[in-house]
């Protein structure tokens, strides 16, 4: 049977004739409903333009029918004064940091330093899960501090863009600056960060959809000034989205590291996230499985509350490599320590050093 993902892909070359831009880009394909054999789905239009919705539906129709499809409903609307206001505030040039003074100029993309520019050597490594809660985040904060304490120049992009937590989970307070005309990120444990939560005011829900998740997430690469940073992680939405798919389009040299849980549900899950990643040609560097066991202080032994097995199981389903198995335990960090954060772990705690062991692996993979 098509999937959605499929579609959205025949599609991306019909263009909207009024901003020059995919329909699947701009959002304007809704309602997809996919049964057996047959597709449904609606097309907003910008204006009434006869000629182009007969284009239109013949493009949609042909590509849909080339993907096996045998019946094909399309119905037409005329897009909302919102939604054109979403398309148009999408496409003026971005205005993020809050201190930007009001007569600035449009933020000029760091030229200098591409860190998607073919030249670039920036190594991209995305966090990935099936399922939500199982330690995406926590793993990509400890990663990266643990390739920073390793001495290597580390940036998260914590491409959440709904769920966004790595400023909270590092215990970042302060905002990126605007440093001539181009966004600095903020640096903490030595590594720079980047997250939609710099950008909303006292935790609103994000209600962008599509398109406009897909220009920020493009501003935080080509608008921010990532210096020479050599290793950048993405903390990922948990499973198959639109921001997941994103992300392997937009960086196809990035490479994953999935997480998951002992459970077998979870490991389950997770698998079809990996399926995502070599589907999309991209490179597991292994599977982190998260809150593995809770050891008892006292006595060492290890109790497999959540399950045994899942991420070994996961790592040879993917054929790939089962790199470290975290125990249970919120990191030992109290308020009134300097450098507090909820989420790292110590570098000399138990924890801490499993995550620089993954760290040492991962950089040997990298630079061999
Ligand atoms: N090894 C661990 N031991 C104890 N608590 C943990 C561990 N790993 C993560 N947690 C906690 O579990 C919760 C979920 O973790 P986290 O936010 O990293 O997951 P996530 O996969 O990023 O979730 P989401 O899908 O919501 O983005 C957090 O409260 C985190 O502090
Ligand atoms: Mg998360």
């Amino acid at each position: 049977m098509i999937n959605k993902e499929q579609l959205l892909e025949a599609l991306k070359p019909l263009q909207e004739p009024r901003y020059n831009q995919s329909v699947v880009e701009l959002n304007l394909v809704r309602d997809i409903l996919i049964k057996e054999e047959s597709v449904s789905l609606s097309l907003i239009v910008a204006t009434e333009d006869e000629a182009y919705k007969e284009t239109a539906k013949n493009f949609i129709r042909e590509a849909i029918e080339q993907l096996g499809a045998d019946q094909v409903h399309i119905r037409f609307r005329l897009m909302t004064d919102y939604e054109r206001n979403q398309i148009e505030e999408l496409n003026k040039p971005t205005s993020t940091a809050s201190d930007k003074p009001k007569d600035s100029k449009p933020v000029q993309p760091p030229i200098d330093q591409p860190i998607l520019g073919e030249a670039s050597k920036v190594q991209f490594i995305a966090v990935a899960s099936g399922k939500g809660g199982v330690g995406k985040s926590t793993v990509t904060v400890n990663l990266a501090v643990a390739l920073a304490r390793q001495g290597k120049k580390v940036g998260i992009i914590d491409a959440d863009i709904y769920g966004f937590s790595i400023p909270d989970m590092m215990g970042i307070e302060e905002q990126p600056k605007l440093v001539d005309n181009v966004i600095m990120p903020v640096e903490k444990f030595g590594v720079k960060v980047i997250s939609m939560g710099f950008f909303v005011q006292d935790n609103a829900p994000v209600i962008w959809r599509g398109p406009m998740l897909g220009k920020m997430l493009r501003n935080f690469f080509n608008e921010v000034n990532w210096g020479d940073v050599e290793y950048i992680l993405l903390d990922l939405p948990p499973g198959t989205g639109d921001v997941a798919l994103d992300v392997h389009q937009l960086i196809p040299q990035s490479k994953e590291v999935i997480v998951t849980t002992p459970h077998a549900t979870a490991a389950f899950v997770a698998a079809r996230a990996g399926a995502m990643a070599i589907q999309t040609n991209h490179e597991v560097l292994g599977i982190v499985e998260n809150m593995s066991y809770y050891e008892c202080k006292d006595c060492g032994s290890k109790d497999y509350v959540f399950g045994k097995g899942g991420g070994a199981r996961l790592a040879d389903d993917l054929h790939s490599e089962l790199l470290a198995q975290i125990p249970l335990g919120a990191p030992d960090n109290h308020i009134s320590e300097i450098d507090y954060s909820p989420s790292v772990y110590k570098q000399d705690s138990k924890t801490g050093q499993i995550y620089l062991d993954v760290a040492a692996n991962i950089i040997a993979k990298l630079e061999k």
